[in-house]
């Protein structure tokens, strides 16, 4: 095994789980939206204010392509990143794809007290970010859902699911 992506909508823990799980494995861990910033020496959201999403979608997939070249690395990438171009594809050929599944519920609440750097939800009131979640996972599910472990991550403790996930890394579908 040599790469590990997580993916799921913003607010599922990726980053948390990623960096608990690439100190388990001893992998590198890899934050995408922090690969792009430095790379591109941009915020993600003054790319989407000066260039706006597409430019922005483009620059995700070049990037992921990027960090697929890297070894032993988990890599927590954007809420988006699965679901456009073939980016679900391309990580499911590099490495083992885990989608972590989150109640609309759940991330609303985790979502309200984080939207500022966020820029596709950064001005919403609390009734549109409830409708965008509902909206957008559902046209995002088709994508999550390719991934070869899913794993509800709503009330177990990061702990918890960090161990569980490693067993499932472990057994001999994913190695
Ligand atoms: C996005 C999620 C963000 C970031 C960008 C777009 C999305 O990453 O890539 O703001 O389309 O869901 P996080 O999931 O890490 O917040």
């Amino acid at each position: 095994m040599k790469r590990i992506f997580l993916i799921g909508f913003m607010g599922s823990g990726k980053t948390t789980l990623g960096k608990m799980l690439a100190e388990k494995l001893d992998y590198t861990f890899i934050d995408l939206d922090h690969y792009i910033e430095k790379r591109n020496v941009k915020k993600i959201a003054a790319i989407f204010a000066e260039s706006g999403e597409d430019a922005f979608r483009e620059i995700e997939h070049k990037m992921l392509i990027e960090v697929c070249s890297f070894e032993n690395v988990v890599i927590s990438t954007g809420g988006g990143t699965p679901c456009y171009f073939d980016n679900i594809e391309i990580m499911n050929n590099s490495g083992l794809c885990i989608y972590l599944k989150i109640s609309n519920e759940v991330l609303l609440k985790r979502l309200q007290k984080a939207k500022e750097f966020r820029p596709l939800i950064k001005d919403k009131s609390d009734t549109d970010l409830a409708c965008f979640i509902y909206e957008t996972l559902s046209k995002r599910e088709k994508y999550y859902t390719q991934a070869s472990i899913i794993t509800p991550n709503d009330e177990e403790n990061p702990d918890e699911i960090c161990n569980k996930l490693l067993s499932l890394i472990h057994t001999p579908a994913n190695t």
